[in-house]
């Protein structure tokens, strides 16, 4: 069933488990996220980007919508990383059931006053709400704290954040970052600094930048001919942890690309004659619906709906 995000959230938060936020971008991987959580007994988070609604529409989310809508698991559609309000209310008005207004890169008065604006009308319309404070990027672990400290959400900060707001839930910045290089050997993620925010807030935290880009992946996209550098993403134990401590939706993007690729590849590079699509992409959304299954065991949402 299509439910919001706060429906499928604070309910994960309450129970210390987490929900995987899957980006889609075609029919294929919509179907490996949905059909898995189903499978699992899982909640899901659907989310399709700006550049998402640019290259699939109104005609993706009518994809994403009725799947959603078939399935017996609560599933909510996002717009991740919404750039303002009228992107926010386009996708309210495409159906969406969950909106980010990512206004993090501007200083905290404007983040506050353009997160407010969306809350205000996407509460009027029974939709739930996600802000992001603080600035995403990997972090060394070993830098001296005043530079984390620029970067990383400060606790006390996103406590008024939270106040001024009434955003329903909260992406903080915890030294993650996009993409499939997030550091040397195993990525930084400030735990300390989750447990905080979690102890001084009970709304559902965020944590973008949550792929674990696999080293087998890794090696597979390689082995069938692709380039990829020194690839490194976050550790499944450390998403385990910091949804103990208050972290409900963990954004993978990443992982899904890097699955598409290597199932594409590999059929093309092991049968160069192939041109059926169905089988060049079918062998793509079984390594994605793997990707989404381990991503639910870690976080713990498994048997949760
Ligand atoms: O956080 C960004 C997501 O990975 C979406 O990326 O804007 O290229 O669709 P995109
Ligand atoms: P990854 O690049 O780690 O998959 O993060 C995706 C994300 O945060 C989407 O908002
Ligand atoms: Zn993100």
């Amino acid at each position: 069933m299509l439910v919001t995000g706060k429906d499928i959230l604070v309910p994960a938060r309450k129970g210390k488990y987490a929900v995987g936020a899957f980006n889609t971008n075609n029919m294929e991987i919509t179907q490996a996220i949905i059909h898995t959580a189903e499978r699992l007994r899982s909640p899901v988070i659907v989310q399709m980007s700006e550049g998402a609604i640019k290259y699939g529409g109104q005609d993706l989310a009518n994809i994403v919508i009725d799947i959603a809508t078939r399935a017996t698991v609560p599933v909510a559609l996002h717009l991740d990383h919404g750039s303002s309000y009228e992107s926010a209310l386009k996708a309210i008005k495409m159906g969406f059931t969950s909106v980010m207004i990512d206004a993090s890169h501007h200083p905290f008065d404007e983040n506050v006053h353009e997160t407010g604006r969306v809350v205000e009308a996407a509460h009027a319309m029974g939709i739930s709400v996600e802000a992001e404070l603080g600035r995403l990027g990997g972090i060394e672990e070993h830098i001296v704290v005043d530079e984390k400290d620029a970067f990383l959400t400060d606790p006390e900060e996103a406590v008024k954040f939270v106040e001024l707001t009434d955003v329903d839930y909260l992406a903080i910045a915890i030294g993650t970052s996009h993409g499939a290089y997030k550091g040397k050997g195993r990525p930084f993620i400030d735990q300390a600094r989750i447990k905080k925010i979690g102890e001084l807030l009970s709304i559902p935290l965020v944590a973008h930048g949550s792929s674990g880009v696999p080293a087998e992946i890794v090696q597979r996209l390689r082995d069938s001919g692709g380039e990829i550098g020194d690839a490194a993403g976050i550790a499944d134990e450390d998403l385990t942890e910091a949804a103990g401590y208050g972290i409900a939706k963990v954004n993978v993007d990443t992982d899904l690309r890097l699955a598409s690729t290597v199932g594409i590849r590999e059929v093309l590079k092991a049968n160069p004659k192939e041109f059926d699509p169905r089988k060049v992409f079918g062998p793509a959304r079984d390594l994605m619906s793997k990707i989404v299954e381990h991503k639910m065991k870690v976080l713990g949402s498994v048997g949760k709906a």
